[in-house]
């Protein structure tokens, strides 16, 4: 059985093909991230406009790459939310014109949910992809952070699953990439706040740990802190404005700072996973969406929690089609309900 999977609901248009929620037989991913750079953020009307230029050539590279035609395919699976609504809508508007002309199943996909199924994919042809030895367990923790999540769900079977807790205000790589525009790197913010942490002392400056009950997360306490940290080691005070500070600030300073809040931005994770692994004594415990690729968060997880952790491919990580595929392919066996082709619509909004 095979699926496509199709996921537009950031700046990334991808498209993959997936056989038995294991298998992964295709990956494409076409990102407008370079177009948004400049502004240092996505910019959700060119993120839409790229989606509509590039989402059938991407979508006709994953079946060729999956050796596929639209024969072969039982099922399309899309991603409907979260996120943004321009974006959604090319994607969802392009699954339901194929669900209708190929006569294919349609399955509407929560972006959340399917990061988590990113892990399910153990095998795959592909070249130089790190696959996972074995499925995840159930019940199953899952460590779910990425640029607008924060959560930890616990997963008794396939859709059975119970939100633990999750961020009041900004998530985890909401923070990473805010705290390095104030530093002045690069966007995405994770990857470049990480790159320059390695150059820091996580132990220079103190950082407040945010204080949140049980499983709930809050990071916009530890930004505000950062941004006041930077405004006293330049010697100004609370109205030095942000976006001036990357220039006052020293590569060491930068590094030490970015060193620091990785620490902590990371720390509460572990933490609060290592309670609920305690809790709830789940039988595999997983880490899904952009953030799961920090090494810093990865080695702190491994010391935390002990059962030993299995991480998807770096680019399965951030956003792609193949999560998808692989959730839609679990909602095929396990006769989960279709979407209608004719009236889906998109939920910029949508929860787990
Ligand atoms: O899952 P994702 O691709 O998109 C969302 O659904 O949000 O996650 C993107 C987020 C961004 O905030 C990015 O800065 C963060 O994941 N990210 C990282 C790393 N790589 C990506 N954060 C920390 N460390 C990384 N290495
Ligand atoms: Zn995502």
């Amino acid at each position: 059985m095979k699926v496509l999977g199709i996921e537009t609901s950031c700046d990334e248009t991808a498209a993959a093909v997936v056989e038995n929620g294991d298998t992964l037989l295709s990956n494409v991913v076409a990102s407008s991230m370079d177009l948004h750079v400049k502004y240092g953020g996505v910019v959700p009307e060119i993120a839409a406009r790229s989606h509509i230029e590039v989402i059938l050539p991407v979508i006709k590279l994953a079946l060729d790459e999956a050796k596929c035609t639209w024969d072969d395919i039982d099922a399309i699976a899309v991603t409907y939310g979260a996120g943004l609504s321009g974006s959604l809508l090319i994607g969802v508007m392009t699954a339901r014109t194929l669900a209708i002309a190929r006569q294919k199943p349609l399955y509407a996909i929560n972006h959340v949910e399917a990061h988590v199924y990113a892990n399910f994919l153990t095998k795959t042809s592909l070249l130089s992809y790190k696959m996972p030895s074995s499925q995840p367990k159930f019940p199953l923790l899952a460590i779910i952070v990425s640029g607008g999540h924060t959560q930890l769900t616990l997963f008794r079977d396939h859709f059975d699953y119970q939100l633990l807790g999750q961020t009041q205000d900004d998530a985890v790589g909401e923070a990473f990439d805010k705290v390095a525009k104030m530093l002045g790197l690069p966007y995405p913010g994770g990857p470049s706040v990480s790159k320059a942490a390695q150059k820091g002392n996580p132990n220079r400056y103190v950082l407040p740990t945010p204080k949140v009950d049980k499983y709930g997360f809050s990071y916009s306490g530890l930004k505000t802190a950062v941004l006041r940290l930077a405004q006293k080691l330049i010697g100004e005070g609370y109205d030095f404005p942000s976006i001036k500070l990357p220039e006052r600030l020293s590569e060491a300073q930068k590094a030490d700072i970015a060193a620091c809040f990785q620490r902590v931005a990371v720390e509460v994770i572990a933490d609060k996973a290592r309670a609920a692994y305690d809790e709830f004594r789940p039988h595999s415990v997983i880490i899904a969406g952009g953030v799961a690729a920090n090494q810093e968060l990865r080695r702190k997880l491994t010391d935390s929690i002990p059962l030993p952790l299995e991480y998807p491919d770096l680019r399965l990580c951030t956003d792609n089609g193949a999560m998808v595929a692989a959730l839609g392919c679990f909602k095929l066996t396990g006769q989960q309900s279709q979407a209608d082709p004719y009236s889906l619509s998109v939920e910029p909004s949508l929860s787990m």
